[in-house]
């Protein structure tokens, strides 16, 4: 049996529009392996929430392939390991959260003697335990978030594909989510998530990809992606007029960064304890995830 819990193989998908057609999917490729949490990245429009709406069979795709545990997107058995959150959802606002929830669990095929204290663990886990009465319209946008989340969890499937996971969330409840992701991957969860909260998909996923006009432009460990190969970044206190050939660059605190080749270490250190400088720390040299996205997609517009 496949160790994947999504497979997409060169899927295509152009929406007819008005006057014209508009292509979302040009051979997308993704391969998510089970267990893993894997953050989908990508510019605006870039084509993340069709390739997901394509995993949950709600559009059907020009050709290519999508398998959700090794089932083809969209089929009954596909569907019965997924949970999905999203992008914008529409809830009843006149029915309770509970009551709600009870409803999208038997959706789920989450058997009746079970399905109170499903919902009551999902609400529990999102941080609405102590609005379960509560009428969906009193809810904060927020709030709709983490019950959506909730919905996703419900029926405890073995997948969840999380649209815009972060979107409306506080930055405690980001947190608190943070902590979520981690305990379900712990429980073998497959988690799948897009999101534009670079650092919320830098500190949780061993995965990413990066999509930009309908095709994966990166995919890889956060380590693959993120780091640059032979260099170190050396973070030191003390003058940088002197050092100036070496390109000092203000970091946190009062503090200077420089990056150099790995070949290059020893002397950049005489340099900075020379000129009376105090060194901090050496580390390889990293880049952010926001750094990778924006060279990803202005080398594709250039193309
Ligand atoms: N129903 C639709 N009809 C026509 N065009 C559509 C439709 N849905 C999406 N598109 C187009 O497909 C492309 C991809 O859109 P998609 O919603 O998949 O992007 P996205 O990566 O989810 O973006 P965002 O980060 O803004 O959510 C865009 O050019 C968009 O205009
Ligand atoms: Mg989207």
């Amino acid at each position: 049996m496949s160790d994947l819990a999504l497979e997409v193989r060169e899927l295509r998908k152009t929406y007819k529009t008005v006057g014209g057609t508009q292509e979302a999917l040009r051979g997308l490729d993704l391969s998510v392996r089970k267990g893993q949490v894997y953050g989908y990245v990508g510019p605006n429009g870039a084509g993340k929430s069709t390739s997901i709406k394509i995993l949950l069979g709600l559009v059907r795709p020009d050709s290519g392939t999508a398998l959700v545990m090794g089932h083809p997107a969209g089929s009954v058995e596909a569907r019965r390991l997924l949970g999905y959150l999203p992008e914008v959802a529409v809830y009843h606002e006149f029915m309770g959260a509970e009551e709600l929830l009870v409803l999208h669990a038997a959706l789920a095929g989450v058997s009746a003697s079970d399905r109170l204290s499903r919902c009551r663990t999902a609400l529990e886990m999102v941080g609405l335990g102590s609005r379960m009465k509560s009428r969906i319209r009193e809810f904060s946008k927020g709030m709709k978030q983490r019950f959506g989340i909730a919905q996703a969890l419900v029926a405890d499937p073995p997948l969840l594909v999380l649209d815009e996971l972060t979107s409306g969330l506080d930055p405690i409840a980001q947190l608190e989510l943070k902590e979520l992701i981690l305990s379900l991957k712990e429980r073998g969860i497959t988690i799948f998530f897009s999101s534009h909260m670079m650092s919320e998909v830098e500190t949780v996923c061993d995965s990413i990809g990066i999509i930009h006009q309908g095709k994966l432009r990166a995919e890889g460990t956060l380590q693959d992606l993120l780091s640059i190969e032979n260099r170190v970044a050396i973070h030191f206190r003390g003058p940088t007029d002197e050092l100036a050939e070496l390109n000092p660059q203000p970091a946190k605190a009062g503090e200077q960064v420089i990056t150099v080749e790995q070949a290059g270490t020893d002397a950049a250190l005489d340099r900075i304890r020379q000129a009376g400088g105090s060194i901090l720390t050496v580390a390889p040299a990293k880049r952010h995830l926001e750094d990778v996205l924006h060279q990803l997609v202005t080398a594709g517009e250039a193309a």
